[in-house]
């Protein structure tokens, strides 16, 4: 059981520089700007470099949490890294980071596969993990390269995606009530065949056969996963509220998933609260999966969004099906 308060010391976040736009995306398939954007509220998304991969991202929004918090990478003692999109499927793209950052051997280091809902994963295993006593200070970062993934030539899909990387800082404090107040997390397994990957795992090797298929890319079935994502988050909203005997209006800001505007503005309605009092940024970077949330944080915070005192509600859906929340006292 954790006995000391988790909170969160630093934010960072990294885009790639080049920006791809809904017109050039005109010109690779079937679609338009005014589908893309009244459908999902996207106007551009980033694409990594040929060369630059999830590691690389997620040492830069690292470099920028840590110099945030005021620390040095010899201070961490935990690297937790959510990504659908791993430099490779082994080893793990924590240790890549640790390596890049010059993170301690002394550290643990590994990676949590939750997809879209991979962040708030990955920070409840971190907090529970320094609330426990037996680790310090931890990275907690989201690094996805989803254009690597991503089928360009399904216009279903390649519209919706765009790489990033966020991070934070997490440390212990004795005050009681600041940082981590609370998390719910979940998944609905059974329909787990909405959105995956079908090739590549142990399931379905890669064979010449899969390649020329395209089971190396991600499939979604996406009026499906847009239903459960509203479900999917207002359970995970309203359970954290009630659990911790609070309402929507405690909330100062929500800083959900971006994957579709339309989500968030079902969820803003189920809440009963302004579209105002969410942070949103969808239209700049698209759905960046595990990045979305900390990069959301981040450029709400430099923003000046996040104040001292304030309660933030942080909520996700993504592959698995899963889904989380998470409550956080500056
Ligand atoms: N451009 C133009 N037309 C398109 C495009 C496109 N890019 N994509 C699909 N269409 C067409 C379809 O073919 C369909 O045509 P039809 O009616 O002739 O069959 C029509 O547009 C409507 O398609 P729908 O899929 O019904 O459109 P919808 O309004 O549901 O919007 C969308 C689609 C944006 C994908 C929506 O369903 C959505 O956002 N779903 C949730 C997806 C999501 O958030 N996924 C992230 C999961 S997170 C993770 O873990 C990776």
């Amino acid at each position: 059981m954790s006995h000391r308060s988790t909170v969160i010391l630093g934010t960072g976040s990294y885009a790639p520089e080049r920006v791809l736009t809904n017109a050039e995306l005109a010109k690779m398939v079937d679609t338009s700007d005014e589908w893309i954007f009244t459908r999902s509220g996207i106007r551009e998304r980033r694409i990594a470099a040929e060369n630059e991969a999830a590691s690389d991202m997620g040492v830069q929004a690292a470099q920028r949490a840590l110099a945030d918090a005021g620390l040095k990478a010899s201070e961490i003692d935990l690297v937790v890294v959510a990504t659908l999109t791993p430099d490779m499927p082994m080893p793990a793209t924590a240790c890549f980071i640790q390596h890049k950052l010059g993170v301690p051997p002394a550290t643990a280091c590994f990676d949590v596969s939750a997809a879209c809902s991979g962040f708030l994963y990955a920070l409840d295993t971190a907090c529970a993990m320094v609330g426990s006593g037996r680790y310090h200070r931890a990275l907690v970062i989201g690094t996805e390269k989803l254009s690597s993934i991503v089928d360009w030539k399904d216009r279903t899909t390649c519209v919706l995606f765009g790489d990033g990387a966020g991070a934070v800082v997490i440390g212990a404090s004795n005050e009681p009530g600041q940082g981590l107040v609370g998390t719910k997390l979940g998944a609905f397994g059974e329909s787990a065949n909405l959105l995956w990957i079908p090739g590549g795992g142990s399931v379905a090797p890669t064979t010449a056969a899969s390649l020329a298929a395209g089971d190396q890319f991600l499939k979604m079935k996406g009026r499906e996963v847009f239903k459960f994502a509203v479900r999917g988050m207002e359970e995970a909203a309203r359970d954290i509220l009630e659990q911790h005997q609070l309402t929507a209006d405690h909330i100062s800001l929500v800083v959900p998933h971006q994957a579709n505007l339309r989500i968030i503005e079902s969820i803003a309605q189920y809440l009963a609260l302004p579209l105002d009092r969410f942070f949103v940024n969808v239209e700049r970077y698209g759905n960046t999966s595990a990045a979305s949330i900390p990069i959301a944080l981040d450029e709400a915070r430099r923003a000046g969004r996040i104040k001292p005192g304030d309660l933030t509600l942080l909520v996700a859906f993504g592959a698995g099906l899963t889904f989380g929340s998470a409550l956080v006292r500056w």
